[in-house]
């Protein structure tokens, strides 16, 4: 069975899985990770990001019957099962649970791509808008790795987030360019919008005067007509996205990237967690979850 979007809502519907051509794997899903474009995309198969266990390898593909994976970018991941692309499909690191597994890269690639757009470095002042989210969460992880200073724009609830993973926490609304001027000290040099929120790219442009140390992950219309840029919806960056996956996986086999879960749902229970996702206020991720062997 699968998931699909439909104009408000989900279907769940029967699906035939097909065995494993050339350089393809079968993956007995055991967890979906759940991301805001989920509920932005056209009506069809959902979900980008899956974890589980091989079911079915293809000839050419470095995996065997039996391993622990993750997989992204896939199509149609809210699935019990589904064959991919063998080299969309890593070894899950043993320190991230299939919760964790399956939310780890579509996030960290869009906060990877968003370090490398304005090329950060150790030097620098970043300001995270939207740093306990799940974007912001792993911005903050690679800026640590980078030795950047970071000061994340959050709701008071999520300052303990904030503060996990290295950064200074500051509220958003009225008054945030003072409050983040009072605590930059010599000025912010780059700032990361996790949000897209009017405010969030008022208060980067206001504070940062080169625009290309300014990305957004969601504003993407004032990106292009205001001239700094935008994560994601182009050639170089599902290029660099699909090179740094690597990386990622990498470090959180150092345990230095970890995914902070929120709450997961049982893999029939789609429409309420997606409810929750659409709040923008989770306070982490969430998954879709299915026992071993649902298959
Ligand atoms: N272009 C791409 O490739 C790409 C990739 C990934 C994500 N995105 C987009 O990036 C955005 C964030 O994604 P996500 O997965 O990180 O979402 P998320 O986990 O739901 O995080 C959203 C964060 O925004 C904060 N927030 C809510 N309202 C806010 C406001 N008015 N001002 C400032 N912060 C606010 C929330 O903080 P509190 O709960 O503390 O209020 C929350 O931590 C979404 O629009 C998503 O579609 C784009």
């Amino acid at each position: 069975m699968r998931w699909i979007a439909e104009a408000e809502s989900l279907r769940l519907v029967p699906v035939r899985v097909a065995a494993p051509g050339a350089e393809e794997v079968t993956i007995a899903v055991r967890a979906c990770g759940m991301n805001p474009v989920d509920y932005k995309i056209p009506p069809g198969p959902v979900g980008f990001e899956v974890s589980g266990v091989l079911a079915a390898v293809g000839p050419g593909s470095r995996h065997e019957v039996g391993d622990e994976v993750l997989a992204f970018r896939v199509q149609g991941g809210y699935a019990e099962a589904l064959t991919v692309r063998a080299r969309d499909v890593f070894t899950k690191p043993p320190e991230l649970s299939f919760p964790q597994a399956a939310n780890l890269l579509l996030a960290g690639t869009a906060a990877a791509e968003m370090l490398h757009l304005t090329h950060v470095g150790a030097r620098d002042v970043v300001l995270v808008h939207g740093a306990a989210g799940a974007v912001g969460v792993s911005v903050l992880q690679q800026l640590r790795e980078i030795g950047a200073r970071a000061i994340g724009t959050a709701s008071e609830a999520s300052f303990g987030t904030v503060r996990e993973f290295g950064a200074t926490p500051t509220t958003y609304g009225p008054g945030l360019a003072e409050r983040v001027r009072a605590l930059a000290g010599s000025g912010v040099t780059a700032a990361l919008d996790c949000v897209g929120t009017r405010e969030a790219v008022d208060v980067s442009l206001e504070l940062v005067s080169d625009r290309d140390r300014i990305v957004t992950t969601a504003a993407h219309d004032r990106a292009y007509a205001e001239g700094f840029h935008a994560v994601g919806g182009n050639e170089a960056s599902v290029e660099f996205r699909d090179r740094v996956r690597p990386h990622l996986i990498e470090l959180a086999h150092r345990g230095r990237l970890t995914v902070p879960i929120a709450r997961t749902f049982p893999f029939e229970e789609a429409p309420a967690a997606l409810r929750l996702l659409r709040s923008g206020h989770a306070g982490g991720k969430l998954a879709l979850t299915l026992p071993e062997g649902a298959r």
